[in-house]
C-alpha cells in the first residue's frame, strides 16, 4: 500500500512524529510490571481519549494534501502499539505466574470460616456429659431395627394395642425404621448382663404429619439402669440430678401415673418450667410445669425376654425427646426449624 513512489515529505515528517511516540510507549511498557500498568499505558495511547485518537483528531485541521500520510501513519502507529501493548501484558501475566510464591510469616493468618455445632448435638453431647458422670456410657442401635426389638421384645407382641402409639414406617413385614430409641435397650441387655448404666441418643422415625411439634424424623436419648436393688427413688434421684444441671437451676420434679408397655409402674414426667421458674409462662401454658420423659421401672416381661433374672434384678427405663428439650432450652417454637438445616438459623448457634 504505502508505496516508495508515494512517499512525500508529508510522511517523513509524519513517520517521525509516530517513530516518537512509539519509542515513548515502549519505554512506559518496559517498566510496567503489572496487568495494571500495562493496562493503564494501554489506555494512554489506545483509549478513546489517547494520544492516538488526539492525532487522529487533529487530521481534520490539517492541510488537504498532509491528510493521507497522516492517516497512513497513524494508522500504522495504531497497529504496533496494539500488538506491544498486547505482548507485554501476556509478559506480565506470565512473569506474575511462574514468580515464586512468597512467604511472609509474620502476616496474621486469614480468618477461617468455621461451622456451627448443631443445637440438637449440642443438647445430646450436653446431656451425655451430665449422664457420663453419673457412671452412665453412651451406646448406639440401629436405625433400621426388626419389629422384635422395636415392639415384641418390649413387651408389644403382635397386634398389641399400644402399637398404634407409635406410628412406624414399616420397610416389610418385619423390619422398621425404629420409631423410638427403647429397641437398644434390648440389644444391650441381650449382649450384656448387669449391673448396666447406657444412654442411647440417635435418630426415630415416625410417618407423622410435619407441622410446628412434629417430623417424620426426630432425635430421643434413651436411659436404662439394671442392678441389684435399683427402685423409683434411683430413677427419680437421677432424673433430678440431670434436669438440674441441664437447666442449670433447681428444679422440682412431678410424676404422673401413665402407661407404657414396657415399664410398670410407667410415669410422665414433669418438671417446674425452666423457663418462668415455675411461675406461669407462654412455654408452659401458665402452668408452670413442662412435661418432658417418659419412665419407668422396666417391666419383667422385657426381662423376660433378654433372659434376665426376673427374681434377681430390676431397673428403670426413660426416653426423652430432644427437638422438645431444645425447643425449651432455646426458646424455639417450631420443630423444623431444627431439620430443615437453613444456614440463616443454624449461624445463631
Ligand atoms: N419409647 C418411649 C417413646 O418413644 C419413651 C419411653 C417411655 C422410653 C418410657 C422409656 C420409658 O424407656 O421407660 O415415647
Amino acid at each position: 500500500m504505502n508505496d516508495e513512489a508515494e512517499k512525500t515529505p508529508a510522511d517523513a515528517q509524519w513517520a517521525r512524529t509516530c517513530e516518537k511516540m512509539l519509542e515513548a510507549a515502549q519505554r512506559r511498557l518496559r517498566e510496567a510490571t503489572t496487568t495494571q500498568e500495562v493496562d493503564r499505558v494501554r489506555v494512554e495511547y489506545l483509549g478513546r481519549k489517547g494520544a492516538l485518537a488526539k492525532q487522529i483528531g487533529r487530521i481534520p485541521r490539517l492541510p488537504q494534501e498532509e491528510r493521507p500520510a497522516a492517516g497512513r501513519a497513524l494508522n500504522e502507529l495504531k497497529r504496533k502499539l496494539t500488538k506491544l501493548t498486547g505482548a507485554a501484558a501476556s509478559a506480565v501475566s506470565r512473569e506474575a505466574e511462574e514468580a515464586p510464591i512468597r512467604l511472609d510469616p509474620t502476616l496474621p493468618p486469614q480468618p477461617l470460616p468455621h461451622g456451627h455445632i448443631h443445637p440438637i448435638s449440642r443438647t445430646i453431647e450436653d446431656m451425655v456429659d451430665i449422664f457420663r458422670t453419673l457412671g452412665f456410657e453412651v451406646v448406639e442401635g440401629p436405625e433400621v431395627e426388626l419389629d422384635w426389638y422395636n415392639f415384641e421384645a418390649l413387651n408389644m407382641p403382635a397386634d398389641h394395642p399400644s402399637r398404634e402409639d407409635f406410628h412406624t414406617f414399616f420397610l416389610s413385614d418385619n423390619v422398621v425404621l425404629r420409631s423410638h430409641t427403647s429397641p437398644a435397650q434390648v440389644r444391650t441387655m441381650q449382649q450384656r448382663q448387669p449391673p448396666l448404666r447406657i444412654i442411647v441418643p440417635g435418630r426415630v422415625f415416625r410417618p407423622d404429619t410435619e407441622d410446628a411439634r412434629h417430623f417424620s424424623m426426630f432425635h430421643q436419648v434413651e436411659g436404662l439402669m439394671v442392678g441389684e436393688g435399683v427402685g423409683f427413688g434411683d430413677l427419680k434421684a437421677v432424673l433430678h440430678i440431670f434436669l438440674r444441671q441441664f437447666f442449670r437451676q433447681d428444679v422440682a420434679l412431678r410424676f404422673e401415673p401413665d402407661f407404657f408397655p414396657f415399664t410398670e409402674p410407667s410415669a410422665q414426667v414433669h418438671c417446674t418450667c425452666a423457663i418462668c421458674g415455675g411461675k406461669g409462662c407462654r412455654t408452659c401454658s401458665y402452668t408452670g410445669w413442662l412435661e418432658l420423659l417418659g419412665a419407668g421401672m422396666v417391666d419383667p416381661n422385657v426381662f423376660e425376654a433378654v433372659g434376665y433374672d426376673t427374681e434377681r434384678y430390676t431397673g428403670f427405663a426413660f426416653g426423652v425427646g430432644m427437638e422438645r428439650v431444645a425447643m425449651l432450652r432455646y426458646g424455639i417454637d417450631d420443630i423444623r426449624l431444627f431439620l430443615e438445616n437453613d444456614l440463616r438459623f443454624l449461624k445463631q448457634f
